[in-house]
């Protein structure tokens, strides 16, 4: 459960906490009104002590100090917001995730902000990502013996603007739509299956009010998805095909976002190595996203339909498996000979574009955890995402970079397609191993016909291997704090 946020009433030096946190910008800490209120009770031990541990209050420094029983908190942690005139909307919600996640054992907070004009939507949405914890499956002495429940928010002069309490209030729903993302990659897959995905994608549908409509193993079949009911016939979890649908009565466009949602990716018949296999329970990271973002957008309400497209199947090896060799004709009617069923990925996101440009939007935008190729291309923390329109690419990157996510655009290089030619079909599904990341968006490229489009392969940031800003360890929840800010750019 995420903490709830208030603004605090009482003057935050007296009010009772179990920890004290002080955002501060860097430099002349001595002239910081908070600190120097502090610095008096403390017997002038805080300025001191800050100078000899060369705290300055860079971005993401962090001081934790004990009061001595001086302050009704018993902790302090000063927290680095760096240089006053270089504050953004991502450093500030980063510096907050990271300050709340060093004080997560305490169950009470008092948090001051260093200026009036602090957004506080953005400071919500740091204090929900940084208490994000997946602890459901510890029992005994592994539960964690304190959670942080509560959380006052104090502005300098204590005066609340009009719109404070709403602001806090949705940058709690939006962290706790990130949360949903983080829960369903970090969830096992012997519990994330696809019918799980669209359990939740319903449970979704009726907390937002939203269309949804669920295809089962029949379905897909029935309407032609060949190429994801082919991922799935391997598997005894059937697959599933997830389409949820925000409508408001003014929309100005129709954005439809599709997600890769392999629940498990053994590789099938061509198995993956066993190291490192389990992360592939966090190959659904592109639906988590998706969803995440649909579970958001009755929050932001939007003058935009908004639909949400997940993809879900589970890549197993078994006799009813597919093979390579294996021809089939996809959705949008082009037939695919399969070459390593391991790239599993595109073969359902090819069926999901095609479906999803037959609803005529005027921009698709996927997220999947595609290809190993893009996490040698970018790192494990970057995105690679590809489209063929300039204004999309910039708006994309003005969205990541106010949400404090890494997209880096990759080029759609047309002479890697030659390598997705196949003598007994119209296409292969793979191409040469260089360049993997690009070949397998040209393959995607192939099913969205002219409807404009963004494609991207999250394969690196969807899990963390540790916590850092708003990044925990485990399901990061990546691309959706980043296709919010797209809706709101686009609905402007
Ligand atoms: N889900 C994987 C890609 C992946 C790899 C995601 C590592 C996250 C971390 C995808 O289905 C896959 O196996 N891709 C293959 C494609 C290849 C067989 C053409 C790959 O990248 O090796
Ligand atoms: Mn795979
Ligand atoms: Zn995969």
């Amino acid at each position: 459960m995420s903490p709830s946020v208030a603004l605090g009433s009482h003057d935050p030096l007296t009010e009772s906490a179990d920890a004290l946190v002080v955002c501060v910008f860097s430099g002349a800490l001595a002239e910081h009104p908070t600190l120097r209120a502090l610095d008096r009770t403390l017997g002038g031990a805080l300025l001191a002590h800050a100078k000899t541990v060369e705290f300055e209050g860079k971005p993401e420094q962090l001081l934790d100090l004990p009061t001595l029983g001086r302050l009704k908190a018993p902790r302090l942690l000063l927290a680095g917001l760096g240089a006053a005139d270089e504050i953004s909307p991502s450093r500030l919600r980063s510096v907050l995730a990271s300050a709340v996640r060093a004080v997560q054992n305490a169950k009470t907070v008092s948090l001051v902000l260093p200026r009036e004009d602090i957004d506080l939507r953005t400071v919500g949405e740091g204090i929900g990502l940084g208490a994000y914890r997946f602890d459901k499956y510890f029992t005994a002495e592994r539960r964690p013996k304190t959670t942080l429940t509560k959380v006052s928010v104090h502005l300098p002069s204590n005066k609340a603007p009009a719109d404070a309490k709403k602001a806090l209030a949705l940058g709690g729903e939006i962290s706790a739509a990130v949360a949903l993302a983080r829960d369903s990659v970090n969830e096992p897959p012997n519990v994330v299956n696809p019918e799980a995905l669209a359990k939740l994608a319903r449970e979704i549908a009726k907390d937002n009010q939203l269309r949804i409509k669920v295809l089962d193993k029949k379905g897909i079949l029935a309407a032609g998805m060949n190429l994801h009911y082919a991922v799935g016939q391997g598997s005894e979890n059937e697959p599933r095909f997830i389409h949820l649908t925000y409508a408001p009565r003014k929309k100005k466009k129709k954005i439809v976002f599709v997600g890769k949602g392999l629940t498990f990716d053994s590789g099938g018949l061509c198995i993956k190595p066993a190291p490192g296999m389990g992360d592939m329970k966090s190959d659904m990271g592109g639906a988590a996203a998706v969803l995440g973002l649909m579970a958001a957008v009755s929050s932001l309400r939007p003058e935009l339909e908004v639909h949400g497209i997940v993809g879900a199947a589970e890549n197993m090896p078994d006799g009813s498996a597919y093979r390579p060799a294996d021809v089939f004709k996809s959705l949008e009617g082009k037939t695919v000979e399969i070459i390593n069923t391991d790239a599993e990925g595109r073969l359902v996101l090819a069926d999901a574009l095609c479906y999803a440009a037959r609803l005529k939007p005027d921009l698709i935008v996927d997220a999947a955890t595609l290809t190993g190729a893009a996490l040698i291309a970018l790192g494990k923390t970057c995105s690679a995402f590809y489209t063929a329109t300039d204004e999309l690419a910039r708006t994309l990157e003005g969205a990541a970079r106010d949400a404090g996510e890494l997209f880096w655009r990759m080029p759609l290089l047309d002479e890697l397609g030659e390598g997705l030619k196949s003598d007994v079909a119209d296409l292969k599904h793979t191409g040469d191993r260089y360049g993997g990341s690009i070949t397998a968006a040209l393959f995607l490229r192939e099913f969205v016909g002219k409807t404009p489009w963004i494609h991207c392969d999250i394969a690196g940031p969807a899990l963390s291997d540790r916590a850092r800003g708003i990044v925990p360890k485990g399901g990061t929840g990546h691309a959706v704090l980043t296709f919010i800010n797209l809706l709101e750019r686009l609905s402007d």
